[in-house]
């Protein structure tokens, strides 16, 4: 059943937003940590809002909010890596969600990184690694929306993944 936005029970006139918000959060969805290294710094956020774009060549998307720290650093510096994360690795989310007070290089303090291809940080301990160059990007409203060639992509151990739903973490 469709249902316009304004027409819900759980909503009232001008709370699509919360609307949005709240469907979304019954998608379930793979957590992410997003690198970038370069002139303008390290830097990195969790992110779900990852999309395979296509496989020849190998292109992702990222969608960061334009009022993001790290995807000014990554805008600057042309390169991005997507680390997956398994579900042992869920205090990274919140490290890299900004929960745990800790800004900019900071963050990389927890967690195993190395330096792929691009300069990007690699999490050692991800599920799979994806090494970008931007290739696109514009702004549609509130969001960056970050299109990656994919030049690398580094498969890790097979672990259980780390899925964010219903705004908890749960191991799949
Ligand atoms: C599970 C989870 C998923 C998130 N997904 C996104 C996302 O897809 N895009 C986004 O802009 N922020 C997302 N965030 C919020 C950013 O990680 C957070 O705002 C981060 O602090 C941004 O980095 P900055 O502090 O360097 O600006 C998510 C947070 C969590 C906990």
């Amino acid at each position: 059943m469709m249902l316009k936005t304004q027409a819900s029970p759980h909503s009232t006139p001008g709370s699509d937003a919360l609307l949005f918000r709240e469907g979304m959060s019954r998608v379930a969805g793979a957590v992410h940590v997003v690198t970038t290294d370069g002139a303008a710094g390290r830097g990195g956020f969790t992110a779900t809002a990852v999309t395979p774009v296509t496989d020849s060549p190998a292109s992702l998307l990222v969608c960061v909010n334009t009022g993001s720290r790290s995807a000014q650093a990554l805008l600057s510096n042309r390169v991005f890596c997507v680390n997956t994360l398994a579900a042992a690795d869920a205090e990274l989310a919140d490290i890299f969600a900004g929960r745990a007070g800790l800004q900019g290089a900071e963050r990389f303090s927890r967690g195993a990184w190395d330096i792929l291809e691009t300069g990007a940080p690699g999490l050692t301990t991800s599920l799979v690694s994806f090494d970008c160059r931007i290739s696109d990007a514009r702004v549609v409203a509130t969001h960056h929306v970050i299109i990656g060639e994919i030049i690398g992509i580094r498969l890790g151990e097979q672990r259980p993944p780390l899925i964010y739903h219903g705004r908890h973490y749960h191991e799949l």
